[in-house]
C-alpha cells in the first residue's frame, strides 16, 4: 500500500491503546487515515494518538458491554476500514472450573462487539461501495484442540473466522471485503500475561510452550505483525486468512 493510500479514508481500531492495536492504528495513520482508537484505557489511547503521524480520535469504551458497543456505532459516523483486533484470553481455566458468566464475557468482547460494530458500519460501507473488515484472530482457530485450558478464547476466534466467511461470501461483488489476520505470535501484554500467573489455567505442556516461544525469539514485534495486516488491506482478498510474516 503506498503512504498516502488511505488518505480520506475512516479506520476504527479496537484494542488500539496498546500491542498489536496500537501499531495497526499508527499504521493507518502513516497511510492516511483518520483513525477511531478504541479500548478502555484512555491513558494507553491517548499515547497512541500522541505517536500518531496523523488525525485520531480517542473513543474509549469497554467491548464487553453491549449498550457501550451500541453507543460507540452511534457515535463514530461512517468507517471504511474497521479492524476488530480488541480481544480477551480469560478465563484460562480446566471447563469445569470456569463460571459460566466469564466465559460469556469472553465471547461478549472477542464476539459479539467485533459483529456488532461490522452490522453497524456495513450500511455505510454498502453505500459507498468500499470497505475493509478485518478480524484479528488466533492460531488456536486453525488448531482448536491446541490451547488447552482455553476453551472461551478458543470457541471466540473459532466463530469469528466462521462468522467473516460467510460474511464474506454474502458480500462477494459489493466492494466491501471481510478477511482473517492470524498475527502470529507477538511480543505484548497478552504474551507476557500468559506466561505469568495467567498461564496457571492451561495445561502445562501448552504453558510451557509459550515460556519456550519467548525464550528461543520467536515472538515477533506488534510493528512487523501489524505490516503483515496493512500489506494487504487495499488488495481485493475477500473470505481470506493473512498470516503474519514467518507464520502460516
Ligand atoms: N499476542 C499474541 O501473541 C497473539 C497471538 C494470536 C492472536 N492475537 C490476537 O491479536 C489481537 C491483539 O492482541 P495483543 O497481543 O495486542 O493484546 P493486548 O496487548 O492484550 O491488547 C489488547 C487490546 O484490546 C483492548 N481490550 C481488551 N478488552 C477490551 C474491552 N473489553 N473493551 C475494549 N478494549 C479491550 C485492550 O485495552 P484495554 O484493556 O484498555 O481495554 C488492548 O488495547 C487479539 O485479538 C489477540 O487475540 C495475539
Amino acid at each position: 500500500m503506498s503512504s498516502s493510500g488511505l488518505r480520506g479514508k475512516t479506520a476504527l481500531v479496537t484494542g488500539a491503546g496498546r500491542g498489536l492495536g496500537r501499531a495497526l492504528a499508527l499504521g493507518l495513520a502513516e497511510r492516511g487515515a483518520e483513525v477511531v482508537l478504541v479500548a478502555r484505557s484512555e491513558a494507553e489511547l491517548a499515547k497512541t494518538a500522541e505517536l500518531a503521524a496523523g488525525p485520531t480520535r480517542v473513543v474509549p469504551a469497554d467491548l464487553g458491554s453491549p449498550a457501550e458497543v451500541a453507543a460507540l456505532v452511534q457515535r463514530t459516523g461512517s468507517v471504511d476500514v474497521l479492524v476488530n483486533n480488541a480481544a480477551v484470553t480469560r478465563p484460562v481455566a480446566p471447563t469445569a472450573e470456569v463460571d459460566p458468566a466469564d466465559f460469556a464475557a469472553a465471547l461478549a468482547t472477542n464476539l459479539t462487539a467485533p459483529i456488532t460494530l461490522t452490522i453497524g458500519v456495513l450500511p455505510g460501507m454498502l453505500a459507498r461501495g468500499w470497505g475493509r473488515v478485518v478480524n484479528v484472530s488466533s492460531g488456536a482457530a486453525t488448531h482448536p484442540g491446541s490451547l488447552i485450558g482455553g476453551n472461551a478464547y478458543t470457541t471466540t476466534k473459532a466463530a469469528l473466522e466462521a462468522h467473516s466467511r460467510n460474511l464474506a461470501a454474502e458480500l462477494a461483488g459489493t466492494g466491501v471485503t471481510v478477511n482473517i489476520y492470524q498475527p502470529g505470535m507477538i511480543d505484548t501484554a497478552m504474551q507476557t500475561d500468559i506466561r505469568g500467573d495467567l498461564g496457571r489455567g492451561l495445561a502445562e505442556p501448552v504453558r510451557r510452550g509459550f515460556a519456550d516461544a519467548y525464550e528461543n525469539g520467536v515472538l515477533i514485534t506488534p510493528e512487523v505483525s501489524a505490516a503483515g495486516l496493512l500489506d494487504h488491506l487495499l488488495d481485493d482478498d475477500n473470505g481470506v486468512t493473512w498470516n503474519a510474516p514467518g507464520f502460516g
